[in-house]
């Protein structure tokens, strides 16, 4: 039987004991781009069934926390992981701040996707609307120098939404992992939100 590298990540993951194969995505970018540290509060949007999560947890160690939110459940009992279950476009950062009783996360993740429906085009604008809601709760849940880190389907409103991310939150870098699947048009954005320039303010 010829090679598939989907089912090697497949296979992989079950071995691992991760609940998705969608765990080598977020492995690769954090090796590469160091996202994830012991002691972080990293808020995991879209985080059923659970890999990225469960992931997270082992990198935050036992001072960190994660909080997951998903329409769908996650079944992770770790005492320092909270899952919230929602619509994001229903729940305000205030509550994620709340709920979680932090002031501020150290990361924001999102690996969101809507069903696909096999109308690229629609699956594309359906995409970009859960990155912009990830953007506009990064914005206002992230510290400065936090890690921003979203997953959208490239399409012709790509350009703008990484405009965006640049303009609200900081400098972007572009990555697509090795485990995306061939026919995948998926790709992440990662960016660290600025940290403000006190030194001419005079306060
Ligand atoms: C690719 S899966 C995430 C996989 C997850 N990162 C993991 O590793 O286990 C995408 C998730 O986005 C969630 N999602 C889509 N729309 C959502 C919404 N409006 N609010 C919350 N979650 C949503 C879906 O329910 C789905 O579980």
């Amino acid at each position: 039987m010829a090679y598939k590298p989907r089912d090697h990540y497949a296979k992989r993951a079950k071995e691992e004991k991760y609940p998705a194969r969608s765990v080598y995505k977020l492995k690769e970018a954090d090796q590469k781009y160091h996202l994830l540290r012991s002691g972080q509060k990293v808020l995991d949007l879209g985080a059923s069934p659970g890999s990225w999560s469960k992931y997270a947890l082992e990198k935050v160690g036992k001072k960190g926390l994660v909080v997951g939110i998903d329409l769908n459940p996650v079944k992770i009992n770790h005492p320092r992981f909270l899952f919230l279950k929602g619509d994001i476009f229903e729940l305000s950062p205030e509550e994620i701040l709340r709920e979680a009783n932090v002031e501020y996360f150290d990361v924001v993740l999102s690996d969101m996707a809507p069903k696909t429906t096999g109308d690229r085009s629609g699956d594309h604008f359906r995409s970009i609307a859960l990155a912009e809601r990830a953007l506009f709760l990064a914005e206002r849940l992230l510290k400065p120098g936090g890690v921003f880190f979203v997953k959208v389907f490239e399409g012709e409103a790509f350009p703008n939404f990484v405009e965006e991310v640049k303009n609200r939150i900081g400098p972007v870098k572009r990555f697509r992992p090795k485990s995306t699947r061939a026919s995948s048009r998926e790709i992440f954005v990662l960016t660290h939100k600025k940290v403000k320039d006190t030194k001419n303010r005079g306060d």
